[in-house]
């Protein structure tokens, strides 16, 4: 089934998932392709959830003994998004079977698959699974924010939009089959996927980056606490930081998008200033409800 859409002009129905045309090259052949390694670490997001803030920490997380110097690091320079690929988007888009060999061990890439979409061997794997989310609202205005940013072709207004979100009609949607995807399987398995939350990480970020160094393998040690590395990975892949970098405000992704299309607020609660009370309590009564089973809350 297709559907007028507000990422390109039409999402399509893939497998219970919305997706743009633009998209489906790469999500069947990282479907079919990819071979996960036991020492992979893949960061699953739904879009707007705050994919860039998240590929920049694991970055800078995973690659802290290599840049000390944080004068000379490669944030200051590179957009996350070049720094952490997503796997269907630009590595499966580029190329239908990509050479992946110059990624080293601990691979990090990125996707916005829901869990069930997967490809098996990132399943049966040991690869680890960083799964971030965010509130709905926040969500929805931050996404329809984003496609207006970029003046796609059929974009809605804010209110065909809601309504499109609320039926479960959104890139990558439904929203709430997403989310609740990758907390089944972080409940099921936890070692094998962390469920984090933006505004867990907007509240208390030294304790949730904590948990990811742990939960990766690689904890913070004694002598980096003391030296105050924690911070200074927070510092740098702060919002305030990374919006206001060259890198940041200009240029354009391989995939088209405007660099600074990906930083526009980064604040919790923006929903109320562009979402009447009656629409924050649909969200509201649509999230209780599909969560009703669970203990998420937002
Ligand atoms: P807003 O539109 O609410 O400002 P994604 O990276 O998944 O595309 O999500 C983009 C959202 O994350 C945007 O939200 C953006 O401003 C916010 N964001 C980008 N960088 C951030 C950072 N370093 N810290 C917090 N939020 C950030």
């Amino acid at each position: 089934p297709k559907e007028e859409g507000w990422v390109s002009n039409h999402l399509h129905l893939y497998h219970g998932c919305w997706i743009t045309p633009r998209y489906m090259p790469g999500v069947l052949a990282f479907q079919k392709h990819f071979q996960a390694r036991d020492t992979d670490i893949i960061l699953a997001t739904t879009p707007k959830a705050g994919t860039t803030w998240l590929k920049a920490i694991l970055f800078s997380l995973l690659n802290r003994v290599s840049y000390p110097d944080l004068q000379k690091h490669p944030l200051l320079t590179s957009n996350p998004h070049v720094l952490v690929p997503f796997l269907e988007i630009d590595l499966y888009i580029e190329n239908q079977v990509p050479d992946l060999t110059s990624f080293v061990s601990p691979r990090l890439f990125s996707t916005h698959l829901s869990y069930n979409s997967l490809p098996t061997s990132a399943k049966v794997s040991n690869c680890k699974i960083v799964y971030l989310c965010r509130n709905p609202k926040d969500t929805f205005v931050s996404l329809w924010h984003f496609t207006n940013k970029l003046r796609l072709k059929g974009t809605n207004s804010l209110e065909e939009a809601f309504d499109k979100f609320c039926r479960g009609v959104s890139l990558y949607g439904p929203y709430w089959d997403h989310v609740l995807s990758f907390w089944k399987e972080s409940i099921e398995n936890p070692q094998k996927v962390l469920f984090l939350k933006y505004e867990k990480m907007k509240e208390q970020p030294t304790y949730e980056l904590r948990k990811v160094a742990e939960f990766l393998g690689c904890p913070f040690t004694p002598g980096e606490e003391a030296k105050g590395v924690v911070n200074d990975i927070l510092r740098l892949c702060s919002f305030d930081n990374l919006s206001t970098l060259e890198v940041n405000k200009s240029g354009k992704l391989s995939s088209g998008e405007a660099n600074e299309a990906f930083f526009r607020r980064g604040e919790v609660g923006d929903y109320t200033n562009y979402l009447t009370p009656e629409m924050a309590e649909k969200l509201d009564r649509i999230t209780e409800e599909k969560f009703r089973e669970t203990q998420l809350k937002f």
